[in-house]
């Protein structure tokens, strides 16, 4: 499954998608095939703006399959809200949250989300 993601100055997510070993490109370039989104949150439960920048057509957004949220526990209730707001307006499940790069225990269960995500939607679309 491709991965689409957006990372900022700390790059958290950005090292995380690397540990993944998917093929993955930023949001920016645009969703051009069925892809998991994995998207960091930025205050107030929002999604940054250049993720809604590059969802505005439709055809990108109908790509987004699922979500995997990123964030800080610090947080609190708005830890990965973000994440869950943006799966909520495109209607696509959360299939996974983790804190800033992620551990070694993160990599190894996001796989594993994505795996059984996957072979669901493949059985969905037989
Ligand atoms: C200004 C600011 C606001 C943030 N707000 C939230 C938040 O509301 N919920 C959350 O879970 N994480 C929040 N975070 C944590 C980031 O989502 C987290 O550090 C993430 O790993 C950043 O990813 P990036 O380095 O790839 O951009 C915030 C971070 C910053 C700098």
């Amino acid at each position: 499954m491709h991965i689409v993601y957006y990372s900022n100055v700390t790059k958290n997510t950005e090292r995380f998608v690397a540990k993944l070993g998917l093929p993955a490109t930023r949001i920016e370039a645009g969703v051009p095939e069925p892809s998991i989104a994995i998207i960091p949150t930025y205050g107030d439960a929002a999604v940054p703006v250049v993720v809604l920048k590059a969802l505005k057509d439709k055809a990108d957004r109908d790509n987004i399959v699922a979500i995997i949220g990123a964030g800080n526990m610090n947080f609190g209730r708005n830890y990965c809200a973000g994440a869950r707001k943006l799966a909520t307006k495109l209607g696509v499940p959360v299939i996974y949250e983790f804190e800033l790069q992620g551990t070694p225990e993160d990599v190894r269960e996001a796989l594993a989300a994505i795996d059984t995500f996957t072979t669901e939607l493949a059985k969905e679309t037989a």
